[in-house]
């Protein structure tokens, strides 16, 4: 007898996307009528907390596309002998879903996707709406012509365009709904004018500070917008919003003791707030044995290390530690709220983090 585990299929997908609650109102039935793998290449890759994987042989291939992982479809901008990083994917079916049941979208509802990739969130949208109501604009053009032959074989015809997404889609007029599925360092204002009044935008803010958070904003009548932070969602970065993890770091080390687990900077909570308070801080971080190790940096030249049961090692002017430990403190005395407690408004001057509610924004520190 054969008591090897079956491979897991797309049903089962599906099956354990509902069981989450991922899938609501008529969602199940798309996520049903449009299998993930047709929307996937040959060669794709698996994306570790270090690098890319390549996946190799069909059943790893089937594996990897009925489970809930993202599936890399292009290192390096199509390059060849790149330093292997992730530059298109298909994203994590679950992540998909929750975005999707975010947007909230209705019949008849005409809606504008940033990032086509694969094409399979423009699938699920034609699915749902009608494949007139449904806009996708990619950047690179090898990637959006797959997705149009992916779409087209599944007999889906969207509106594809390739070019820019930051920028207005020409003749296109307001739109819905948005759905940015690339990281965003911003919400540019051009892609709210995009949207009508009322209408909602759902994206994945890639700060400074944190890896990455789902934001939902409601358009209103003066043409801002503002809503809620969804939880964590870690997506490549639009092109133009791509910066280097880490500033320069100037000047010799200083030690002292910490007086703050690193690790405790990691809860999204914490890093919406600590974004906010200290802008244009930087932060990375790795898994060690013991805990974390995080590494914080400023245009200034100021740095500094920490890792969990370790001295802390501060670099360049100021003392940027004492400053993340100040957030900290600032932020416990806030009652340590949890991400979805925070939220974003979008001007035409720029965007502002808020608590609680829209009129208590988040001021920058004064360093
Ligand atoms: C995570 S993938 C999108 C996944 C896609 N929604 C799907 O269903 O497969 C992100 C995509 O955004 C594209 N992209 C990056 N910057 C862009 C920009 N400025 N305008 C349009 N697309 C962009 C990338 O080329 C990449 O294909």
């Amino acid at each position: 007898m054969n008591f090897a585990p079956q491979a897991p299929t797309y049903p089962d997908l599906v099956q354990d996307l509902a069981d989450r609650g991922l899938l609501t109102g008529r969602w199940r039935q798309v996520f049903e009528a449009v299998p993930r793998s047709r929307f996937i290449p040959a060669e794709v890759w698996r994306q570790l907390p270090d690098r890319c994987e390549p996946v190799v042989g069909a059943d790893a291939w089937l594996a990897l596309v009925n489970s809930d992982e993202p599936v890399v479809t292009q290192l390096d901008d199509g390059a060849e002998d790149g330093p292997g990083i992730a530059t298109s994917s298909n994203s994590m079916p679950s992540m998909v879903a929750r975005m999707l049941g975010l947007l909230d979208v209705m019949d008849g509802q005409r809606v504008l996707e940033i990032g086509a990739g694969t094409g399979y969130v423009s699938a699920l949208l034609c699915e749902r709406l009608g494949d007139d109501l449904v806009h996708s604009v990619e950047l690179d053009p090898v990637v959006a012509r797959q997705a149009a032959e992916a779409l087209a074989q599944s007999g889906y015809r969207p509106h594809l365009r390739v070019g820019d997404g930051e920028q207005p889609w020409p003749g296109l007029g307001p739109v819905d709904r948005l759905i940015a599925t690339c990281a965003l360092r911003y919400i540019p204002y051009t892609l709210l004018r995009q949207v009508r009044t009322g209408g909602i935008v759902v994206a994945p803010l890639a700060r400074d500070f944190w890896s990455g958070a789902l934001v939902q904003l409601h358009v209103q009548d003066d043409g801002t917008a503002s809503g809620p932070f969804r939880g964590g969602a870690t997506y490549m970065p639009m092109r133009s919003h791509r910066l280097p993890d880490l500033h320069d770091v100037h000047g010799k080390g200083r030690a002292r003791a910490a007086g703050l687990d690193p690790a405790r900077l990691l809860d999204l909570g914490f890093a919406l707030f600590a974004g906010a308070r200290l802008p244009g801080v930087r932060l990375i971080h790795k898994g060690t044995g013991e805990g974390v190790q995080v590494w914080v940096t400023r245009e200034n030249g100021a740095g500094a290390t920490a890792a969990t049961g370790e001295e802390v090692w501060q670099y360049g002017p100021g003392f940027l530690w004492e400053e993340i430990e100040q957030a900290w403190w600032e932020y416990e005395a806030a009652g340590r709220p949890d991400a979805e407690q925070f939220g974003l408004t979008v001007t035409d001057r720029g965007q502002h983090v808020w608590l609680r509610d829209p009129s208590e924004i988040i001021r920058p520190a004064r360093t």
